[in-house]
């Protein structure tokens, strides 16, 4: 993944291109969640659809490495010309998407494997619509969905939902190279 210092990151950021929502850098639950999926390589992962996807570092890892397709989505347009310049050095594309989770319907939902997400949980705000969000793709029958976070409350009170309603395990999960990382991960599967 590119630093801010990159020099295809500082042109796109000369552009004028400034992401307002967070979507400002690689977010380190991106690292606990790729790691993850390297250690437990997911059965069904042909099409994935990243959520909050920011600079796209999760997304573009399952291109490179499970072959998927990956369906990037963010509320903010301004995130995707630096996820663009994240998936040409790793030689990948992924279809980008612009939308707010809430806006995703279970039909869209339905045609993907897994979902991913990273620290997308991190207003009081969020809590209803990425609850609610997981329920439309439990419903629509994803197969696996995995969202990590730094442990921020208003994930964990989402996940709580979400372990009564789906049986749902809330894992705690650290990375120490390259990049140190601690959080924890809600994966659901939903065979
Ligand atoms: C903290 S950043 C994490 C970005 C990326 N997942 C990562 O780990 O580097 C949160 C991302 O969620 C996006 N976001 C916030 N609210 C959203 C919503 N309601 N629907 C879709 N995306 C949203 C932001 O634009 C931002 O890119």
């Amino acid at each position: 993944m590119p630093t801010a210092s990159h020099p295809d990151i500082r042109r796109v950021k000369r552009e004028g291109n400034y992401p307002s929502i967070h979507g400002n850098k690689l977010w380190k639950s991106s690292c606990l969640l790729m790691d993850y999926l390297k250690q437990n390589p997911p059965e069904q992962a042909k099409t994935v659809i990243d959520v909050g996807c920011g600079w796209g570092a999760s997304g573009i890892w399952c291109a490179k490495k499970l072959g998927s397709q990956v369906t990037s989505v963010d509320a903010d347009p301004d995130v995707f010309p630096f996820l663009e310049v994240a998936a040409d050095l790793n030689d990948v594309s992924t279809t980008a998407l612009v939308s707010r989770f809430e806006k995703l319907t279970t039909r869209q939902l339905s045609r993907f494997d897994m979902l991913i997400a990273a620290d997308i949980c991190f207003w009081d705000e969020l809590v209803d619509p990425v609850y609610n969000m997981v329920n439309r793709a439990v419903r629509a029958g994803v197969k696996q969905i995995i969202i990590a976070d730094p442990e921020r409350p208003t994930f964990h009170e989402m996940a709580a939902r979400c372990v009564e309603r789906h049986c749902a395990d809330v894992i705690e999960w650290e990375t120490r190279s390259p990049i140190k990382a601690r959080g924890a991960l809600l994966v659901i599967q939903n065979a």
